[in-house]
């Protein structure tokens, strides 16, 4: 069930070696790529349907295309590793076991764009991630693969890698923008978009460390070629950080439409603690959470977004039936609490009160009128704010709400029992 297209290497080779990528097929790609007329490459791209990694899944075609047809002197690239959401680690372990083919996939996609420079703006605390992307950008350049005329090719383009600010807002691509400019990560009032002003003003594409990884593979086999695995909408594969109650924790890289159950019993080995499993969040701490039931569900792009979830990141948190849920969705809440960037009312606000109300559920003091409020600010929250970040940090509480209505039901009966 698994499929190993660009975590092949993994394992395999030396990270520190570009030797060893290059033995193993790297670069291949590139050097095909630029043997192609450019639109030929972003022609590709389209074909293959890759939509984004990092959750929001647009098609990665339509921004190359809207990059690539400016004629400014100066436009960016910009791979977002900031990967601070929790439940997701799979760009982490790209960085750090084949960081060259990121790169690879940096590379292409300047020479489509004619985008001269690039930056890789990695997450604050993974310091051996930024140790090693330090050191490829150098192996790299010192290859001519970065810098002035690459591969003889008459195309110039180079990289820095910034640190992350330590906010998981900055992962917002807007927000990553500002930080890159060195002002506070907060988000900007779009449109426009950032294929059109984007870093310092410039046209800019910005894209997830999987999206980048996965461009030699689909220049290798060609779009089409790529098209035809997955489902014919979420085409390629997916890597999946699987985590919580499960005995294999770790990154799968699987074709899309294999169905949860799968990688959970499969791949996961079931649950680790011999307890029943009752729910798992989809996607990272954003996603919404869904009963046991639900786990023949395909992971594809449509069937997250029917939760009006843009969660495609791809992880999977187990959760097993000792854990309470409301002390779940509270520790959830907290961290939006805590991360909200403050700049908009009803994240700023509502991640507060939606704290305080399920502290109450979770200490058995809730009331009906708990419930309804929980349900109007979830809502307001998710309609209204500014970014993503408040728009989906009530996800987990609207899917709970649907879901496990039973169970918000029976712990205000219990509040009411141990208040009489
Ligand atoms: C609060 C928030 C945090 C985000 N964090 C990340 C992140 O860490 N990495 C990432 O690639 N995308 C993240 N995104 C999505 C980005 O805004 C953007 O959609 C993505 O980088 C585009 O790349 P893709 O099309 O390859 O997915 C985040 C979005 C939001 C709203
Ligand atoms: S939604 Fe939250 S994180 Fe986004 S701008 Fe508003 S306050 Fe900031």
């Amino acid at each position: 069930m698994e499929m190993k297209l660009i975590t092949k290497r993994i394992d395999k080779i030396d990270p520190l070696s570009i030797d060893d990528y290059i033995e193993h097929g790297g670069y291949a790609s590139l050097k095909k790529a630029v043997g192609t007329k450019r639109l030929d490459v972003i022609e590709s791209v389209e074909k293959s349907k890759i939509r984004g990694r990092g959750g929001a899944g647009f098609p990665m075609s339509i921004k190359l295309y809207a990059l690539a047809q400016q004629s400014l002197d100066m436009k960016y690239i910009v791979c977002n590793a900031d990967e601070g959401e929790p439940g997701n680690f799979k760009d982490r372990l790209l960085m750090e076991k084949d960081p060259h083919q990121i790169i690879e996939g940096m590379i292409i996609s300047a020479y489509a764009t004619m985008a001269k420079k690039g930056y890789i703006y990695i997450r604050g605390e993974f310091d051996r991630s930024l140790e090693i992307m330090k050191h490829t950008v150098e192996e790299a350049r010192a290859r001519n693969f970065l810098g002035k005329d690459i591969l003889g090719k008459g195309f110039d383009f180079d990289l820095e890698i910034r640190s992350g600010a330590g906010s998981y807002v900055c992962g917002e691509e807007f927000a990553l923008l500002e930080s890159l400019e060195g002002k506070a990560g907060r988000t900007r009032v779009k449109p426009p978009f950032p294929t059109s002003v984007g870093l310092f003003g410039k046209p800019t594409l910005i894209n997830n460390v999987e999206t980048f990884a996965a461009l030699p593979a689909i220049i290798e086999m060609g779009g089409d070629a790529y098209a035809k695995i997955g489902t014919p909408t979420s085409t390629g594969t997916k890597l999946i950080s699987l985590s919580g109650n499960i005995k294999n924790k770790g990154v799968f890289e699987v074709p899309f439409g294999v169905s949860m159950r799968e990688i959970i019993e499969k791949l996961g080995g079931g649950s680790d603690s011999g307890k029943k499993i009752k729910m798992v969040q989809l996607g990272g701490a954003c996603g919404p959470i869904i009963p046991e039931y639900m786990l023949d569900m395909v992971i594809d792009f449509e069937r997250f977004e029917e939760f009006e979830s843009k969660t495609g990141a791809g992880a999977l948190i187990v959760i097993d039936e000792r854990f309470d849920i409301f002390e779940i969705l509270l520790r959830i809440a907290s961290f939006f609490d805590h991360e909200s960037c403050g700049r908009c009312t009803p994240c700023r606000e509502g991640n507060i009160h939606l704290t305080n109300t399920l502290r109450r559920f979770q200490e058995y003091r809730a009331t009906e009128r708990d419930l309804m409020s929980l349900e109007s600010q979830a809502m307001v929250m998710h309609q209204t704010s500014l970014c993503g970040l408040g728009q989906s940090s009530p996800t987990a509480i609207i899917s709970t709400l649907h879901y496990f209505r039973g169970t918000y039901m029976r712990r205000i009966e219990d509040s009411m029992d141990r208040e009489a």
